[in-house]
């Protein structure tokens, strides 16, 4: 019985040097020192043996147990280290490398592209970059642009009204970038040449409108300006960015600080103006018109120059022309999109497109 302890003793030794994770050696105890072992039972057996072997077999048996436990127990330990640092190697996170995959470095948003765009044309035409207000007086987005209280073009635009110390109709988001003329003709006596890109507000949000929006706004005022000069200055400008074999038109409209007002087109750059395609289809982009809408112009009505006549701008001895577009309609044409809110979605799938 001794020698048969002995022969598991060596066995169980074999299988704990043996066991390669902690799982296994937890195998190994279960079958050398479970309750179903072999050892167990012999120890668990020793009163049923004669007397004379009850002493050797039970002090060889525990002893071996309790060598197999310590063995066990010395080998767990190790085994968890060996295990913990693998899965520390493992999981290891290096801050320094980049992600994956690796994100190429942004790019200009459209928008932004499209205004320098527009900026870089203007400059090289003489003009002067302005900025101004997106929280704006009553004052300059409406009332010295010829838009008196009560007068019903400012129906047409729906306004966000700011509230300021307890009055509410005094003080709005700006709806269009024309109150800079009115501040820049203050600050600057003539003549004077500026545009004023930037953000403006409006209650509206469909394909071709969003509550925030951009616009340029474009100034002109010396003496002997001319409705002509207009024309020959938005012209330059729009074959700067939509080639050089565009042309334009001017029909005439209604803007309360103009006199006379217009609305521009230039010519569709798709179907070439025709209005028809190649194939004889009718051209999607300007609908067959051969024109496309793009902003509003006209002289600066002397109403709007006797705002600002104590800073050197006398109704009687210079004129002007003012004209505002939208940004958003530029680039969605450059670029063919269809719906102006995806400007502003921000979703990168969209936006790295125009890099
Ligand atoms: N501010 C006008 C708008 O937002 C656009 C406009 C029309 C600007 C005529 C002008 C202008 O400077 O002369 O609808």
């Amino acid at each position: 019985m001794v020698e048969r302890i002995e022969e598991i003793e060596a066995e169980a030794k074999a299988a704990i040097e043996a066991a390669g994770s902690v799982p296994e050696l937890e195998d190994a105890r279960v079958s050398y020192l479970g309750r179903k072992a072999e050892l167990t039972g012999i120890l668990r057996g020793i009163a049923d043996l004669p007397p004379e072997q009850r002493g050797p077999v039970g002090s060889t048996g525990n002893k071996v147990r309790k060598a197999l436990e310590a063995m066990i127990e010395a080998k767990t330990d190790g085994l968890k280290q060996i295990e913990l640092e693998k899965s520390l190697a493992g999981d290891r996170i290096d801050v320094t490398l980049p992600g994956t995959p690796a994100r190429a470095v942004g790019h200009i948003h459209p928008i932004t592209r499209t205004r320098r765009l527009i900026e870089d044309v203007m400059v090289g035409l003489g003009y002067q970059v302005m900025e101004g207000p997106e929280i704006e007086h009553d004052y300059y987005n409406f009332t010295a642009l010829n838009h008196p209280a009560g007068h019903p073009a400012r129906m047409l635009q729906d306004t966000f009204y700011v509230e300021h110390e307890g009055h509410v109709e005094e003080v709005l988001l700006r709806t269009h970038t024309s109150p800079m003329q009115v501040r820049a003709m203050e600050a600057t006596p003539p003549p004077l040449f500026m545009i004023v890109p930037g953000k403006t507000y409006r209650r509206d949000s469909d394909a071709t409108h969003s509550p925030m929006f951009h616009q340029v706004e474009g100034l002109a005022v010396g003496e002997g300006i001319t409705l002509a000069d207009l024309k020959g200055t938005l012209l330059a400008m729009l074959r700067e960015i939509f080639g050089p074999d565009r042309e334009i038109r001017m029909r005439p409209h209604f803007f309360p600080f103009t006199e006379p007002s217009v609305e521009f087109d230039v010519s569709c750059f798709h179907c070439g103006g025709s209005g028809s395609l190649d194939d004889g289809s009718r051209c999607g982009l300007c609908k067959g018109i051969g024109w496309i809408e793009l902003g509003g112009a006209g002289m600066v009505d002397p109403n709007v120059f006797g705002f600002v006549a104590d800073s050197g701008y006398n109704p009687d001895s210079v004129t002007g022309f003012a004209f505002g577009f939208g940004i958003e309609r530029i680039a969605m044409l450059r670029h063919g999109v269809g719906d102006l809110r995806l400007f502003f979605d921000n979703d990168v799938r969209m936006l790295g497109q125009f890099s």
